[in-house]
């Protein structure tokens, strides 16, 4: 089948696009009176649309698609799997592709992160994390523990435990009440520091990781059952840890009996130039979530690595954690993350990453000469670029500027000019680029390009 579509053919997808489909977390009124954007095909670091349009994926389509687009191999893997085996579940029963899967995860993860639990998504990934700190720490006789903390504007999903994690008031509200022992503790944007640690990023990290330690202590201890935490937060913009963050927390976490859930859902598999998050910031956690690029969106797949001991008390005698999902760890999907680490081993894709993260970071701090552009940050292959209305006061936009800037204007000037990235005010407003691991200079280049011309014109229509 073509995938380039004639204009009787893009006119019924549109139509039945517009009918029938219903798009997550998109203000469906926006399409009343334009195109829905279909992306019909991909190859490498590029996407194309229905009109054979090509659009640089600077989001690896949403924090995705590591290896880039258009693997026949990481593709085939799965097709001999669905026809050697296509389903089986794994309540009571293993598979061959589990098995290797959880191998193979086990020895890339830090310490004794020797056990997985496989799911379908992040968002369970994070309930199921959550879930795993209840029961255990019923089963040894702590049943006082549920709390879980987590950091503001910290995205961890969308089901109601995972939401309940969710540090973002604005899609919580309507879905509350939601399940008790949610609990926010600062996040680590040193570009919105307070004032008094505002000069010295290592003192701003020390009071980020003390303000846990007063939450755990202001909740009581004996009911915090974990602390969920992404290595760098996406939302809001790419926080990186300051030096010695992740090191106090872990001292807190061990001083108080807190799990530390290091939630890479985003930040696994080479995103940071590392198997995980946790490895290049140097700490132990006591949970890893994973999702996204643990099959490079080849099909759906999550999960938890969890320490040995938090297993125990699962392994003896009657004991079960009383949790699972039809469609975890899919046979199709676990053949599919195989397939995906080999292209990551023979390609040396966390090399490419390391080698070529200083370059990235240089291209995208070229456009700090813009008066729009207040911050460029982050790590790896995950940056974002903070918008503001004054460079030397770091004034952000107000809601209706806010609306009319990413919502009127850069959302769909970026993507028309060829770029998708994404352009965010669930925190103070935002560019996010998180592109496929495969990617080098001239990609970093074209992505500058674009950037710069569309800031440039969103800045003469304030
Ligand atoms: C850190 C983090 N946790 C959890 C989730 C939820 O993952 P999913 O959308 O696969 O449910 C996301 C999604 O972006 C995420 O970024």
């Amino acid at each position: 089948m073509s995938t380039t579509y004639g204009p009787d053919e893009i006119a019924a997808l549109q139509e039945k696009a517009k009918r029938h489909l219903w798009l997550h977390f998109t203000r469906m009124s926006s399409y009343a009176d334009a195109d829905v954007p279909v992306i019909v095909r991909g190859e490498g670091a590029y996407v194309y649309d229905q009109r054979g349009k090509r659009y640089l994926d600077g989001l690896a389509g949403l924090f995705v698609s590591q290896i880039g687009h258009g693997r026949t191999e990481v593709a085939e893997a799965g097709a001999r799997q669905a026809s050697q085996l296509a389903y089986f579940p794994l309540w009571s029963y293993a598979h061959p592709q589990a098995v290797a899967l959880a191998d193979r995860l086990a020895a890339l993860a830090p310490g004794d992160l020797n056990r997985v639990f496989f799911t379908t998504s992040g968002s369970e990934a994070v309930e199921s994390a959550w879930k795993l700190a209840k029961q255990y720490f019923r089963t040894v006789g702590e049943p006082g523990r549920f709390k879980v903390l987590s950091r503001s504007i910290a995205y961890h999903g969308t089901s109601m435990g995972a939401l309940a994690i969710t540090g973002l008031p604005g899609i919580k509200e309507p879905f509350e009440p939601l399940p008790p022992g949610g609990v926010r503790v600062p996040n680590t944007n040193f570009y919105r520091a307070p004032e008094f640690v505002a000069t010295d990023v290592t003192a701003f990290g020390v009071w980020a990781a003390d303000e846990i330690e007063r939450a755990i202590l202001r909740e009581g201890p004996e009911s915090v059952a974990a602390i969920f935490l992404e290595p760098c937060q996406n939302s809001g913009g790419c926080f990186p840890p300051p030096p010695g963050y992740f090191q106090r927390v872990r001292e807190i976490c061990d001083r108080y009996g807190v799990l530390l859930v290091s939630d890479e859902v985003i930040c696994a598999f080479g995103r940071l130039g590392h198997y995980f998050g946790a490895e290049r910031y140097g700490y132990q956690p006591d949970i890893i979530t994973f999702a996204k690029g643990v099959t490079s969106g080849y099909a759906p797949l999550g999960g938890m690595l969890v320490a040995d001991r938090l297993m125990e008390p699962f392994a003896a005698g009657s004991s079960t954690f009383l949790h699972g999902v039809t469609f975890a760890g899919h046979p199709v999907s676990c053949a599919v993350a195989m397939a995906n680490l080999d292209v990551f081993e023979k390609e040396d894709l966390l090399g490419n990453v390391r080698s070529h993260e200083g370059a990235f970071r240089a291209t995208l701090e070229k456009l700090a000469d813009l008066p729009i552009v207040g911050d460029v940050r982050g790590d790896g292959y995950f940056y974002g670029i903070e918008l503001v209305k004054d460079k030397a006061t770091r004034e952000t936009f107000d809601d209706d500027e806010s609306e009319r800037l990413l919502r009127g204007f850069l959302s769909h000037a970026l993507f028309d000019s060829g770029l998708v990235c994404r352009a965010d005010d669930r925190g103070d407003p935002v560019i996010q680029l998180s592109p496929p691991l495969i990617c080098t200079q001239e990609h970093f280049d074209e992505m500058e390009q674009i950037l710069r011309h569309v800031l440039t014109e969103a800045w003469t229509r304030l």
